[in-house]
């Protein structure tokens, strides 16, 4: 059986590593404060911002989400940014992605303070990270690589296949996973023999937004695989064939009508892999891990701790 990177165990670790650096923020005048910003109603958006809460509340982090409209201008959002921008108890600004289509995203994230970007999104700090400067890295890439070491899972000099190229995901784990020495390959939907390519990894992160597409073939035996999809599906034969007619997943499935599905075939990894991120328990946890990180980093650099 392959060895479970369990999400939630390292989760838990780093609040518990947090904590007493938000108690001496504390302690020093008043706690991190993280502004979340959610526009319409997108149901994945609402349940992501919904435990990027609770999960503040639960550490002592002063958390704030702002609910504009969906019909939201660019304007009136960049007016929003910029009054978190000012406040003096906002260590941290994250606007939730996808945007409602009129808003220019690319605009909006330019807006929030480079010093404020607990997302690591701004232009600044991309560079920040192609350039190994200090600065706030995307949360889920961090996730991935603090999860990596945790698990004591060597990265120097081992081939690296990286599935997707989003500014969130592929783009800068490809970045993290290059400054720990890996040989880094980023595939997308127009590579060749993607499959093949896939065969040579040692580490397989697949970020690309489709239920189960990674299959067997797509996995040499003994790879390390990073699970980043959290795929609704909402077909029940769908269910049935991605879960080969698990009985608890048809379950799940007549009671709530969809079940999360990653973007790697759940039973393939389980035949071919060493080791494996669940889905979910697997990397969605770290992601909100980071953010409590970098919001509790960019506090301490703002009382000129660090
Ligand atoms: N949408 C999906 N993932 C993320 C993330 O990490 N940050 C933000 N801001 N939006 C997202």
């Amino acid at each position: 059986m392959p060895q479970i990177l369990d999400g939630n165990r390292v989760r838990d670790a780093i609040k518990t590593e947090l904590a007493p650096r938000i108690a001496a923020l504390t302690a020093l005048g008043r706690p991190p404060g993280l502004a979340v910003v959610l526009a319409g109603h997108n149901p994945a958006s609402e349940i992501y911002v919904r435990n990027k809460v609770k999960t503040s509340q639960e550490l002592g982090i002063h958390s704030e989400t702002l609910t504009p409209p969906v019909s939201v201008t660019t304007a009136e959002l960049l007016h929003t940014v910029e009054c978190l921008n000012a406040r003096d108890d906002i260590d941290g600004i994250l606007v939730q992605l996808p945007l409602p289509p009129q808003v220019d995203a690319k605009r909006i994230l330019l807006a929030v303070s480079p010093t404020k970007d607990v997302d690591g999104f701004h232009p600044c700090n991309v560079g920040n990270l192609v350039a190994g400067l200090p600065g706030p890295r995307a949360c889920t890439p961090a996730g991935i690589i603090e999860l990596l070491h945790r698990y004591g899972i060597p990265i120097a000099g081992k081939r690296a296949v990286v599935v997707g190229r989003s500014d969130i995901v592929g783009k800068p784990v490809a970045m993290l996973l290059l400054h720990q020495h890996a040989t880094v390959t980023i595939c997308h939907s127009r590579t060749p023999s993607l499959a093949a390519v896939c065969r040579e990894a040692e580490i397989l992160v697949a970020a690309i937004g489709r239920a189960a597409m990674i299959t067997g073939e797509f996995l040499t035996p003994g790879v390390t695989v990073i699970d980043v999809g959290t795929n609704r599906v909402d077909n029940r034969a769908e269910v049935a064939r991605i879960f080969r007619g698990s009985p608890e997943k048809l379950a799940a499935f007549d009671k709530r009508g969809s079940v999360l599905a990653g973007d790697v075939d759940p039973l393939d990894v389980v035949e071919k892999a060493a080791a494996y991120t669940p889905v979910p328990g697997g990397v969605g946890p770290l992601t909100i891990a980071m953010l409590m990180a970098n919001t509790v980093a960019s506090a301490e650099r703002r009382a000129g701790i660090c």
